[in-house]
């Protein structure tokens, strides 16, 4: 053939590609006017197929991509250089909070975009935005689901005034070792107490609807069994057998699917060999298949990376294959999904089905927020948007039902109108950075009132406040002892506030030992000698070991981590203004090197030989333990039968009279036990808790209604639950009935 006519033909075919590229990306790149998918009046389910045929493969992959946006305080994940957003990126984990700044990265997604589908903008919204709460465990020890769940959506509407879409919350990690510093996130060491406050603070969170506004998405983490990090070291593997993953892990998370919750997080920890953001197992089976749960898992700060170091991927590339083959929806920051998938998809290692599934389930949460209708929020001032007065009481009133108090030695407490001259020390006592605790949102120390701030405005005109602070946290600094005894000296009563830095529990806050530094036992031992009575105030994100220390001092009040209301609520305590009300979601062991402790332990098969030969084998505090100023009388437990069927239910009834001279709250917490089953029980488990105000001399009737399928079952390793005939016991506070359950 003439080289011309070659020359001819090659053009043409050439031109004749070309068109035909061109006729695809036309295709691609043509979207009507009006779109099926930006219709608001088209149901969800039909928007999100006619997006999802739209979409290009790495605009599928860029969906399952969250980056961080600005600097990330959590000093666990450095993260300062801020990624310039792609238009098309999924989410954003969104360090500011400036609606404005909002509202323009979200225009570039809306309009600079191909499809215009909206950022999901999400953030650490744990115990608070702008308004500080106490710490989850904290509010736990509240026994009142209802503040939990007020306190969150305040957090959900300031933190969606900034533009936040989405929370990483509630965190719910039963607790079974305090040497783990993320004790402080959860509800405590009860599987039952985890799911009733998880699904406050998803209804919280989440209110009505996702599309109301003020509300944001929700996301129960860390899914699954991380808090049985080996040792209490956080990121640590975690042996969980089936048996304890059903019974103490799986609740809380179920509980939290059926409320509704949005998403979910998957755990940095890997379970019992398989990582929990690679295992199939719990990430499709269990939340998908068996829970139906329709949104969407998230990772945990670049854990799809972790796989590597976990020595169950040998690359990025693997680990991209594991995690999305597994269930696992969107990249929180290691970018290997937007490497990998791509490839993998071409490769044909992973269908395209399972991304076009990981992104329905993205886009699904996107369209019930309502973001592609409103993508935008409101551009409101800071002072209309934050501490509202009515979230600053709101804050003090649920800072003051969390406080514990532990010790009341002769009544000290409430304060004697009498004393005219009272002691204020400690690192903590003027403190208003670590009482905001760990995953303090946007908290601002400047907004926090300190302990000393509280008494000074309660005793201010009807007592001299002598403040000193004795010492530091830690070090080795004695020499403000002096000043600290002086103080003391020209007192009648020491108001002794000690604790832990807000670092020294939350996030990577694991501790080899839960005491206090010595430089703070050496100060109560000082201030002992003074033959003066001391009221011992500690905050913390955990309890402490105080063995050393709890003889030497009169009462003993916990108040964790407060807030930003913290000195008030305290000060209520100190005049009596408040009655304390709360009682431990959590046991408070006597030394660290009993953990792991917790109430709801196996009975041992020898119980009175093989505890320690050092210690105690009790705790110092018990789970459910706390004091009032008033007198409880328990009148003995009702039940409307002694012996039921597993069709039937049983009413279990209990009278309280208050019997002292102030009004208070009391809590029932009613516990089960089942002494034989053909899988060993825990001595007992909580199975119902209701809190109640009772006036001072006056009686209130409790009830429980046991339902035996829900109440008297259990799970075996799958999951699967029994329900067996033979004797039960009923407990709540000292008294305990038995009854017997027949087929
Ligand atoms: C973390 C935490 C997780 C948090 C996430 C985003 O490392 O484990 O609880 O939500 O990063 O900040």
């Amino acid at each position: 053939m003439a080289l011309k006519s070659k020359i001819i033909i090659s053009v043409f075919l050439s031109l004749t590609y070309l068109s035909v590229i061109a006729q695809q990306k036309e295709v691609f790149y043509k979207v009507s006017e009006n779109p099926l998918y930006k219709n608001s009046s088209i149901p969800t389910e039909q928007r999100i197929e006619d997006l999802l045929q739209r979409m290009t493969l790495e605009e599928k992959v860029l969906q399952m991509t969250q980056w961080t946006y600005g600097t990330n305080a959590n000093e666990n994940n450095i993260e300062d250089k801020m990624n310039e957003v792609r238009p098309e990126i999924g989410s954003l984990l969104y360090r500011s909070d400036s609606p404005k700044f909002r509202n323009q990265i979200q225009k570039k997604a809306m309009e600079d975009s191909r499809l215009g589908i909206p950022i999901i903008f999400a953030f650490d919204v744990i115990h608070g935005y702008r308004t500080i709460f106490p710490i989850p465990l904290a509010q736990a020890c509240t026994w009142d689901t209802e503040l939990v769940k007020r306190s969150c959506a305040v957090a959900a509407k300031e933190s969606h005034s900034a533009g936040i879409d989405w929370t990483f919350s509630p965190m719910l990690d039963v607790a079974r070792d305090l040497r783990w510093g993320r004790v402080a996130e959860a509800y405590g060491e009860d599987p039952y107490a985890n799911s009733v406050f998880g699904v406050a603070a998803v209804q919280g969170y989440q209110g009505n609807s996702l599309a109301d506004k003020y509300t944001i998405a929700a996301c129960l983490k860390h899914y699954i069994g991380y808090s049985l990090s080996e040792g209490g070291r956080d990121y640590q593997y975690t042996d969980v057998s089936g048996q304890t993953l059903w019974e103490t892990f799986m609740p809380p998370f179920e509980a939290g699917i059926k409320a509704g919750a949005a998403t979910v997080m998957s755990g940095f920890n890997d379970i019992t060999g398989t990582p929990a953001t690679a295992n199939y197992y719990t990430l499709t089976d269990v939340l998908k298949n068996q829970w139906k749960h329709d949104g969407f898992v998230v990772s945990d700060w670049e854990s799809i990376e972790n796989l590597i170091p976990q020595g169950v991927a040998k690359d990025r590339k693997e680990a991209a294959y594991k995690c999305v083959m597994a269930g696992l929806e969107m990249d929180m920051k290691s970018d290997v999904y937007l490497e990998n998938l791509p490839l993998l998809v071409s490769e044909g290692k992973v269908p395209i089905e399972t991304i076009d599934e990981a992104v329905r389930r993205i886009l699904r949460l996107k369209f019930k927020l309502g973001l592609f209708d409103n993508p935008y929020v409101e551009e409101l001032p800071d002072n209309e948007r934050y501490l509202q007065p009515e979230f600053l009481e709101l804050a003090e009133n649920v800072a003051a039902e969390t406080m514990v108090l532990l010790k009341n030695e002769n009544s000290i407490l409430p304060l004697n109108r009498m004393v005219k001259n009272i002691a204020v020390i400690g690192p903590m006592a003027n403190d208003s950075l670590h009482i905001m605790g760990s995953w303090e949102g946007i908290g601002k120390s400047d907004d926090a009132e300190t302990l000393l701030e509280g008494i000074q405005k309660e005793f201010g005109n009807k007592a001299n406040i002598n403040y000193a602070k004795g010492c530091d946290f830690d070090g080795l600094d004695s020499l403000g002892f002096a000043k600290a005894r002086i103080a003391a000296e020209k007192s009648e009563i020491i108001i002794l506030c000690i604790g832990e830095k807000r670092q020294w529990s939350g996030e990577s806050g694991s501790r080899s030992n839960i005491s206090l530094p010595a430089i703070q036992e050496e100060l109560v031992a000082e201030l002992s000698n003074l033959n003066k009575p001391i009221v011992l105030v500690i905050s913390s994100g955990r309890p402490n070991e105080l063995s050393r220390i709890h003889s030497k001092v009169d009462a003993i009040i916990e108040i964790w981590q407060p807030g930003l209301r913290g000195g008030s609520a305290l000060a209520g305590i100190l005049s009596g203004r408040t009655n304390p009300s709360a009682k431990l979601a959590i046991t408070f062991p006597l030394t660290s090197g009993q953990q792991p402790m917790y109430y709801n332990r196996r009975q041992s098969s020898r119980p009175i030989y093989g505890q320690y030969r050092d210690v105690s084998k009790d705790p110092l505090y018990d789970f459910g333990h706390g004091l009032s100023f008033t007198e409880y009388k328990y009148g003995e437990i009702q039940l409307s039968d002694t012996i039921i069927d597993k069709s039937q239910t049983l009413i279990a009834e209990i009278e309280i009279e208050n019997t002292g001279k102030f009004d208070g709250k009391e809590t029932m917490l009613w516990f089960i036990s089942d002494p034989v089953a053909n899988i060993s029980r825990p001595i007992k488990e909580l199975k119902y808790f209701e809190k109640k105000s009772i006036k001072a001399g006056e009686k209130m009737v409790y009830s429980f209604e046991i339902v035996p399928e829900r109440d008297l079952s259990y799970p075996d390793n799958t999951g699967k639950r029994h329900l067996e005939a033979g004797d039960f016991y009923l407990q709540v506070g000292n008294k305990k009935v038995k009854f017997e359950l027949v087929d």
